[in-house]
């Protein structure tokens, strides 16, 4: 695997690499995002990871400073995976001067559930993600489903910027006893980590309740708070949306998602479950 560190010498070492196929990651890689790398093998010739803690995705007072930064394992299980380049731009690199011109989501995206309770997140995200596009000029790129308003939002960019990107989702991959992965499980305490399924199980529920016919997603996402409250949880949220555009579902839609935010001591955690 070849390490990159500047824009340009990944744009030199790319320039025929025939078919790229981009999987962008913030690093503390774990089973998820090398799900994600082997998907992409099948997808092109040449398959380029990309780590990079983002600033400009974190609000104030959220977990910029202590994200994991564990580049030398990330390294070995990129090569392990299989990926051909990995570009790992420090922040000089990709923000030589303060980032003007950023990608502004539609407040109807941009606004809703992580938007809500993490202000000008999806900005930050969309904005570094395009810069990304323009360095490793990807013919398809791959991002997990476990973020599944990102992939909502990513997916629209390129579609309304006609960007000639294919966007491909990924499975999210999870623990037995059913967690999804996630670099921020790392910050739970033995304790939370054994509680942390349930986030995964009251999903599960509302999938079962909704695929039997209740048409209550009030109620559903009500229940579903509750149940985490009583177990020390602080939910944000718990929402049965429409897949397409994660705007409120009314009963008589077929193609739902139910997505939830909450916090366990300091650690917050998403998850969500197609229906
Ligand atoms: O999902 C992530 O790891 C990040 O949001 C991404 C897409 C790499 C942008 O920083």
């Amino acid at each position: 695997m070849q390490i990159h560190e500047t824009i340009a010498a990944t744009r030199v070492a790319l320039k025929n690499a025939g078919r790229i196929v981009f999987v962008p990651t913030m690093g503390n890689l774990h089973e998820g995002h090398i799900a994600l790398m082997k998907q992409a093998r099948q997808h092109g010739d040449c398959v380029v990871a990309s780590i990079f803690v983002n600033r400009l995705q974190f609000r104030p007072g959220e977990d910029f400073d202590k994200y994991p930064r564990t580049f030398n394992a990330d390294g070995e299980k990129l090569v392990e995976a299989g990926v051909d380049h990995l570009f790992a731009p420090s922040e000089i690199e990709l923000y030589p001067t303060p980032q003007r011109y950023v990608i502004e989501p539609p407040l109807e995206h941009a606004t809703i559930l992580e938007g809500e309770f993490r202000p000008g997140h999806f900005c930050g995200v969309a904005t570094v993600v395009m810069k990304l596009f323009g360095v490793v000029q990807p013919h398809a790129a791959l991002f997990g489903k476990k973020d599944y308003q990102q992939f909502m939002v990513l997916s629209a960019m390129v579609r309304e910027f006609s960007l000639p990107i294919e966007i491909i989702p990924g499975e999210t991959v999870r623990a037995a006893d059913g967690l999804a992965l996630s670099s921020r499980n790392g910050y739970l305490s033995p304790a939370e980590r054994a509680e942390a399924p349930r986030l995964h199980r009251v999903l599960t529920k509302v999938v079962a309740a909704v695929r039997g016919g209740n048409r209550d997603f009030t109620a559903l996402e009500s229940n579903a708070k509750t149940e985490l409250q009583a177990h020390g949880w602080i939910p944000d949220y718990v929402a049965v949306r429409r897949r397409l555009d994660l705007q409120s579902a009314s009963a008589s839609d077929n193609s739902l998602v139910v997505l939830a935010a909450a916090r366990l001591g300091t650690t917050r955690l998403i998850d969500n479950l197609e229906i």
